[in-house]
């Protein structure tokens, strides 16, 4: 695998699961363009990447906010020129029984996670399919396969990622852009760091590879999907979850 001359964008891409991406493509020589709300956290991370050789820079993007994502993609595109891979790997949860779900928490999720999703993919497809190049990987979940109790919206947007993974890899199939996504199941991150011991045990105890995941197992998925041995793959969900659905 190698991204030397690409530019790869990584929404949420100074934390977690983000964070692991976007210093994967940067080591598999990318250049890293990496979106997030806390503009310092991506700055900072940026540095970081910069003092490896690579090119990185941080900018401010709120994904649920439609005139940022158009700004800061258009702002990357001036300061590098192009895009080759866009990582929509931003996402929140706001948990709650369905019963008992605000509108706001069902909105605000969704918006976040399905709406700005599909409003990074429309802000790269006008460079990408200029260019007749590009590669898309959208970060779902396996609840986004399976549900989950308590989770209604956010297993609600992760569906519908798949159904947007797959309607934007028949829309940009022939014009040489593969949209794919990856479903991790339990990852260890900030979102998954407030779950008790017995709660990540009940999860991770009857997978076939036993433990919870690592950022960095979806990394190499992700770059992998990104990348030019997957050439021939598109619209695919692969999940990355220890054999929790299979
Ligand atoms: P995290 O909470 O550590 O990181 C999420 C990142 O998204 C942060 O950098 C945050 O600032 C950014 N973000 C959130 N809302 C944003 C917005 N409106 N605009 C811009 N950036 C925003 O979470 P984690 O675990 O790294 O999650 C990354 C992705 O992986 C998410 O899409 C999540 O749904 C997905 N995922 C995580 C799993 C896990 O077990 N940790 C399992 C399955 C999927």
């Amino acid at each position: 695998m190698n991204f030397t001359g690409k530019v790869a964008v990584v929404t949420g891409g100074a934390r977690g699961i983000g964070k692991a991406i976007s210093k994967r493509l940067s080591d598999l020589g990318a250049d890293v363009a990496i979106l997030g709300r806390n503009v310092e956290a991506a700055q900072a991370f940026a540095a970081e990447l910069s003092a490896g050789g690579r090119r990185a820079k941080g900018y401010a993007c709120d994904i649920s906010d439609a005139k940022q994502v158009d700004a800061a993609i258009e702002e990357v595109v001036k300061d590098f020129g192009k895009i080759d891979v866009l990582v929509n790997n931003a996402g929140i949860t706001q948990d709650g029984l369905l019963m008992r779900m605000s509108d706001e928490a069902w909105s605000k999720v969704l918006e976040t996670n399905l709406t700005g999703v599909f409003r990074a993919i429309r802000a790269v497809a006008r460079p990408m399919l200029k260019a007749r190049s590009g590669a898309i990987v959208n970060i779902g979940s396996v609840v986004g396969l399976i549900g989950n109790a308590g989770q209604a919206n956010y297993c609600a947007a992760k569906a519908g990622l798949i159904g947007l993974t797959q309607s934007a890899a028949r829309e940009f199939g022939p014009r040489g852009v593969r949209v794919n996504a990856v479903a991790p199941g339990l990852i260890e991150t900030d979102m998954t760091a407030n779950l008790s011991d017995d709660q990540k045990k009940g999860l991770t105890g009857n997978l076939p590879l036993g433990r919870a995941g690592k950022p960095e197992d979806v990394a190499g998925v992700v770059a992998f999907l990104a990348g030019d041995d997957a050439a021939y793959i598109t619209g695919q969900v692969l999940a990355v979850d220890g054999g929790m659905v299979m």
